[in-house]
C-alpha cells in the first residue's frame, strides 16, 4: 500500500512532488508528507488526512533551485494514522519513505533502542533511517551504509532516502512493492509507484525489479541487482495520454468508470474475435498442453469475476475448475498438481496475497497465467502468461470497469478453451462469439435507467441490511453487487446464492431488509422467483433487478430483454454498480475514496 515519489533537478520540486502524490491519492490518503533538501537544509512537512491538507501546510514553501525531495501517501499498517506516523520519517540528517513492510523492524528497533535511538513513530519504517544512520557511522560512503541497510532488512519495500551528507542524491531500493523511474529531456530524475505522476514529465521509464538497489545524482544512475551486480536501466515509452485520468465532468471518478465500460470492453475484444473463433496472440496454445484442471486465485472483486469464470469454463470449456481467495490459499498447504494450470486475476497486478500465490505456483513448477490490467505489473512479469484486460487506469477504489473487462475475457476465455478441447461444436462457439459482440451494447448506461435508480435509491438509505441474491453467474454478481455497496455506502450487505437464503439468512426477513434480486430471464428464472417469492411471503423489502414484470417486487429495476444470461449479467451489473454509486452519494460519501480502503493492497 502507500505511494511514493521522487524527484531530483532544478524544477519546482514541490509542485512535481505533490502532483504526484496526487496521482497516487488511491493508492493510500491517511496522511501524506514530503521532505525536500535545497542547499544545506532540509524543509519537511506531514498532514493527516487527504493530500490537500498538505498542500495547505506548504503553500508558503517555495522551491526555486536545485533540490531533491521524495514524497509518501500512505495507507496505514503500522501505526494509527496520525502526523507522527507519516512519512517520511527522519533521523538526524536524512529521510526516508517506503512502501511495503519490514518484517523484521522490531528486532532492528529493538537494537537501536538500545544504542539509545530516540523513535518518534510506531511504524516499521522509521527503522529504515535510523539502521542508514548507524551504518554511516562505519561505512566509508552513504551509499555502503545504504547497501548495508538494505541487506538488513527482511520483507516488502519501495524505498527512497535521501541524506544531507550527500545533497544531490537519492538512493533507492526496490523488493516486493511497485517502483519505477524516469528521466526528462533535461536529464532529471523522477520516481513513483505507478506510471501516472510521470506523465508529462518524462517520456522513458525504467520499472525496477525486485532486488534493484541505487542512486541517481544529476550526472549518475547506478542500478545493481539482487545479486550485487550493476545492472543498466531498461526504458519503455511511457504514454502521454493523462486526459485519459481525469474525470471528464463526471461527479466521481466511479461515474466516469462505469460510464466508460462500454468503451473499455470495445478495446478488450479488439483483435481477439474472429467469426468463429477466439484469438490470444499474446499466449501459446501449448500452455494448455497436459492441463486437467484450472485453479484460480484472486482477492476483492477480481476473486468475483473470477468465480463467474468458474461457471462458465465448466460449462463451456468442460474444464475441471476451481478457485480460492488468495489470503486462504497462502496459508493453508494446498496440494498443486503439474497438471494444473494456475491463473491469477488481478486489477493491479500488485496485491500482495495474489502475488505470493503465484510465486508459491511456480515453486510448484506449475504452469500459471495472470489476467491483468497493468502491464508491467509484478504479477504479469512474474507470470509464464498474460492476458491484459485493457480497462485503462481505474481510478475508483471501487472497481467497476476492471470487473466488467476481467469477465469479459473469461467468457472469451472460456471459449477459446472449448475450441482447444473441442467441447463444443463450431456453431456453438460461433453464436457465443456473436454474444460476446453484443456486450458493449448492454453496459452502455441510458439517461433513463440513470434516472429512475438515482430516484429509487433514496428509499434504500437506511434499514438493517442488504442481500443481493442471485443463481449461477448471478451468484457472483450478487456478491459483487453486495461488496459495490458496503465498499462506497457503510451500509451492512451480503451477497447470497437465492437457493440458500432459506438456510439460514431468511429469518432476518422483515421490511427492513432490503433484498436485491437478480432475476435474469435465462437462466433458472422460475427458481430464483420461488426463492424471492419466499421472501416476500416473510414481507422482506424486495428490489427486483429483471427484464420481466414481477408483482411480488416492491421496486423493479428493469433491464433489456436480451438473447442470452451472460447480456442479462452485464446489464444487472451496470444497475448495481449505479444503485452503489447513487445511495453513496445520497448519504453524502466520498465515493472515490471511500474510509478505511485503498485502491492496491501492496501488503498482507
Ligand atoms: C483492493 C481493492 C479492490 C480490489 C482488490 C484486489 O481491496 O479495493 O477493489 O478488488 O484490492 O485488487 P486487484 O488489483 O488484485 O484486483
Amino acid at each position: 500500500m502507500c505511494g511514493i515519489v521522487g524527484y531530483i533537478g532544478k524544477k519546482d520540486s514541490k509542485r512535481i512532488l505533490l502532483d504526484g502524490l496526487k496521482e497516487l491519492e488511491y493508492r493510500g490518503y491517511d496522511s501524506a508528507g514530503i521532505a525536500v533538501l535545497q542547499g544545506d537544509n532540509f524543509s519537511s512537512f506531514k498532514a493527516t488526512g487527504k493530500l490537500i491538507n498538505l498542500e495547505e501546510k506548504t503553500k508558503d514553501f517555495v522551491t526555486d533551485k536545485f533540490s531533491i525531495g521524495i514524497g509518501h501517501t500512505r495507507w496505514a499498517t503500522h501505526g494509527k494514522p496520525t502526523e507522527l506516523n507519516a512519512h517520511p520519517h527522519a533521523g538526524e540528517n536524512s529521510y526516508v519513505v517506503h512502501n511495503g513492510i519490514i518484517e523484521n523492524y522490531a528486532e532492528l528497533k529493538k537494537e537501536l533502542l538500545e544504542d539509545g535511538v530516540h523513535f518518534l513513530s510506531q511504524t516499521d519504517t522509521e527503522v529504515i533511517v535510523h539502521q542508514f544512520e548507524k551504518n554511516l557511522k562505519t561505512s566509508i560512503s552513504a551509499f555502503e551504509a545504504f547497501k548495508i541497510t538494505i541487506e538488513q532488512l527482511h520483507g516488502a519495500y519501495a524505498i527512497l532516502l535521501v541524506t544531507k551528507g550527500e545533497k544531490e542524491t537519492i538512493f533507492f531500493a526496490k523488493n516486493g512493492s511497485p517502483m519505477l523511474m524516469g528521466i526528462d529531456s533535461d536529464n532529471e530524475k523522477y520516481f513513483a509507484s505507478s506510471d501516472t505522476p510521470l506523465i508529462g514529465h518524462c517520456s522513458d521509464i525504467n520499472y525496477f525489479e525486485d532486488g534493484d538497489y541505487g542512486y541517481v545524482s544529476p550526472d549518475a544512475l547506478v542500478i545493481f541487482s539482487q545479486k550485487n551486480l550493476q545492472k543498466e536501466p531498461v526504458f519503455t515509452k511511457l504514454s502521454t495520454n493523462k486526459l485519459s485520468a481525469q474525470k471528464d465532468g463526471y461527479r466521481f471518478f466511479m461515474e466516469k468508470e462505469i460510464y466508460e465500460q462500454h468503451d473499455v470492453i470495445t478495446d478488450t475484444l479488439l483483435g481477439r474475435l474472429s467469426e468463429e473463433r477466439v484469438i490470444f496472440e499474446e499466449i501459446e496454445s501449448s500452455l494448455f498442453d497436459g492441463i486437467n484442471e484450472i485453479k484460480l486465485c484472486a482477492c476483492g472483486t477480481s476473486y468475483h469475476s473470477a468465480l463467474t469464470a468458474t461457471y462458465l469454463f465448466e460449462r463451456y470449456s468442460k474444464v475441471k475448475t476451481s478457485i480460492e481467495v488468495a489470503s486462504e490459499f497462502r496459508y493453508r498447504e494446498p496440494i498443486m498438481n503439474k497438471d494444473t494450470l494456475f491463473v491469477v486475476i488481478s486489477q493491479s497486478g500488485e496485491t500482495a496475497d495474489t502475488l505470493e500465490t503465484l510465486k508459491m505456483a511456480k515453486k510448484a513448477g506449475l504452469k500459471t497465467l495472470v489476467i491483468c490490467n497493468v502491464d508491467n505489473s509484478s504479477m504479469v512479469r512474474l507470470a509464464d502468461a498474460c492476458i491484459l484486460t485493457r480497462a485503462g487506469v481505474e481510478k475508483g477504489v471501487a472497481s467497476t470497469k476492471a470487473f466488467a473487462t476481467q469477465v469479459t475475457v473469461f467468457w472469451m476465455m472460456s471459449l477459446y478453451l472449448a475450441e482447444l478441447k473441442s467441447s463444443m461444436a463450431k456453431e456453438e462457439i460461433q453464436k457465443q462469439i456473436a454474444l460476446i459482440r453484443e456486450i458493449p451494447a448492454s453496459v452502455r448506461v441510458s439517461d433513463a435507467m440513470h434516472e429512475h435508480i438515482k430516484r429509487l435509491s433514496k428509499r434504500y438509505l437506511h434499514g438493517h441490511g442488504f442481500f443481493f441474491i442471485g443463481r449461477d453467474v448471478f451468484y457472483p454478481l450478487a456478491l459483487e453487487g453486495a461488496l459495490k455497496l458496503k465498499e462506497i455506502s457503510y451500509l451492512h450487505a451480503e451477497g447470497y446464492p437465492s437457493g440458500e437464503m432459506k438456510h439460514g439468512p431468511i429469518a432476518l426477513a422483515d421490511p427492513e431488509l432490503f433484498t436485491i434480486a437478480l432475476l435474469p430471464e435465462h437462466k433458472l428464472y422460475e427458481k430464483a422467483k420461488s426463492n424471492v417469492e419466499e421472501l416476500s411471503a416473510r414481507d422482506a423489502t424486495i428490489c427486483a433487478i429483471s427484464p420481466l414484470e414481477f408483482d411480488k417486487a416492491d421496486d423493479l429495476i428493469p433491464i433489456n430483454r436480451c438473447k442470452d444470461y451472460m447480456l442479462e449479467f452485464f446489464e444487472m451489473m451496470v444497475v448495481v454498480q449505479i444503485l452503489s454509486l447513487e445511495i453513496s452519494i445520497r448519504l453524502g460519501n466520498d465515493v472515490d475514496m471511500p474510509r478505511n480502503l485503498a485502491k492496491s493492497v501492496t501488503v498482507e
